[in-house]
């Protein structure tokens, strides 16, 4: 199809073929559409519909299991009650998940759930052993222990960390239950339990005091949990993130007042330095580094104060849990590719090597930073010796095959880093005091 329309396009000039070009043309037109029409239909037999009804009866729900006390959460008597759960509108009905777009007295939320119904979750078995043991008075309360016991286990199950290695969450989870001698409702725990099945809000929670990169979680009301309201990427809109979502938001922004003098152009650098940034975090900061297996703009927001947060993170993996997905049978290195993350085929025992071959940055300078940090978008900046330096740097990075060489990725993070900081500082010797000021905030940040 292709090679007949380049045939057809380079005789358009000549008076015998026009006629067949546009035929050809008109057709493939035609089957594009079809088929995108195809794909649509397709899209939406499958997902549910999103509708306002339908989330206002998904919340209506909840509320009622809450007024019955089957679940609970901090989050329950502002949706439930005093109505400062304002819901907005659905963001992705899919395969049963539940994400929508809420203001909670007054604050952008989003509220998400893995599953439409808090019945759909498995229960707590304890609870069901306590009911059968029951009829003692006590059996409504369990103690902090059993708690921290049963939330470990479906943590280091769901996250794939074998026992024995040190989690930071228990600890710190153990420490806060000791603070407060109290004993948890059976409505807390089924609630606990709920969202403990959903590996997205254990993998957040996880993080939640560790790094400022993921979503923060800000409350909880049975299955359904808050998350902050982000500005997620677009792979469709060149400057991945669009300002304009983030100065049009109710709460003041970091610059308020200087819109005008803040352009797209402008964030560029300083939410790339936030991804470099990341990428070092998730990188050594925790017992095991993390691998991002899936990376596209949509899979990452932005803050007000142009922090980046990887918030899909379905296809995130610790250490011990990539090596097992990447140790495969094989019989060449095509073998050894799961998504975004890839290690190498070992001839001799045709099986794929547990060791990562690339990095999360080498795969973010490839797939987010080399087509940002383009001619175009630079615009007439783009011929300055900084901004070429620049994307030499990027280039260089995408095409680092890792090969265990963690020396060069470190060198080339440095001088991505150093670039990035010089172009900050040249921005904003530009424009005066005021906002040089403002700007350091950014980059200490
Ligand atoms: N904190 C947030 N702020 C704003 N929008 C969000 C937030 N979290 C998710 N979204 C939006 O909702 C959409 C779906 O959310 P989410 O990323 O959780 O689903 P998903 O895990 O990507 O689903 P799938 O794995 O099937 O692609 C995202 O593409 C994003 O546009
Ligand atoms: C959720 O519960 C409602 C009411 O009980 C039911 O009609 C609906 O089919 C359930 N949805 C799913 C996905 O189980
Ligand atoms: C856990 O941490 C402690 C102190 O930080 C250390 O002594 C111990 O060896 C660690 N245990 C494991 C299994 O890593
Ligand atoms: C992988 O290979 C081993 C031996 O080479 C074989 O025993 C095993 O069944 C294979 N596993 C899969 C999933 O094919």
């Amino acid at each position: 199809m292709r090679r007949s329309l380049r045939g057809a396009l380079r005789c358009l000039g000549v008076k015998v073929c026009r006629r067949s070009a546009l035929l050809v043309v008109l057709l493939w037109l035609a089957s594009w559409l079809f088929l995108n029409g195809l794909v649509f239909v397709h899209r939406n037999m499958l997902s549910d519909f999103c509708t306002e009804d339908k989330s206002k009866e998904i919340l209506q729900r909840v509320c009622a299991e809450y007024q019955q006390g089957v679940l609970t959460g901090d989050l329950c008597e502002d949706l439930c009650v005093a109505g400062r759960v304002e819901y907005k509108r659905c963001l992705y009905y899919e395969n049963g998940k539940k994400v929508m777009a809420a203001s909670w007295r007054g604050v952008p939320i989003v509220l998400k759930s893995k599953l439409e119904n808090f019945s759909s979750y498995e229960a707590l078995a304890l609870l069901e052993y306590q009911d059968a043991a029951g009829g003692t008075g006590g059996e409504e309360e369990l103690s902090p222990l059993d708690v921290v016991f049963y939330a470990t286990l479906e943590i280091k199950n769901s996250l794939g960390l074998e026992t024995g290695t040190n989690l930071t969450l228990p600890r710190l989870w153990g420490q806060k239950l000791k603070e407060n001698e109290r004993t948890y409702s059976r409505a807390e725990l089924a609630s606990l339990w709920a969202l403990l099945q959903q590996e997205e809000y254990t993998f957040l929670r996880v993080l939640q005091d560790l790094t400022h990169h993921v979503a923060k979680i800000l409350g909880s009301c049975g299955h359904f949990y808050a998350v902050e309201y982000l500005v997620a990427g677009h792979a469709w809109d060149q400057h991945i993130f669009s300002l304009e979502e983030l100065t049009l938001s109710p709460s003041p922004s970091p610059w308020s007042g200087q819109e005008k003098t803040m352009t797209a152009r402008d964030m560029v650098p300083r939410v790339a330095l936030s991804f470099l940034e990341m990428v070092e975090h998730f990188e050594n900061d925790f017992s095991h580094s993390l691998h991002l297996c899936d990376i596209k703009p949509e899979n990452f927001a932005i803050r007000k104060d142009l922090t980046v947060v990887a918030i899909d993170v379905d296809m995130a993996f610790f250490e011990p849990k990539m090596r097992d997905i990447l140790e495969q049978n094989c019989t060449s290195d095509n073998d050894c590719n799961f998504f975004d993350c890839i290690s190498k085929c070992d001839k001799t025992k045709n099986r794929c090597g547990p060791k990562r071959k690339n990095s999360n940055l080498q795969v973010i300078c490839e797939k987010i930073f080399r087509p940002w940090i383009s001619p175009t978008l630079l615009g007439a900046k783009a011929g300055l010796p900084l901004q070429v330096a620049l994307q030499r740097a990027v280039q260089e990075c995408a095409e680092i095959d890792g090969g265990g060489d963690a020396k060069r990725m470190r060198a080339v993070r440095k001088q991505l880093q150093g670039l990035l900081v010089e172009l900050i500082q040249e921005d904003t010797g530009n424009q005066g005091e005021g906002q040089e000021h403002k700007m350091r905030h950014f980059i200490s940040k």
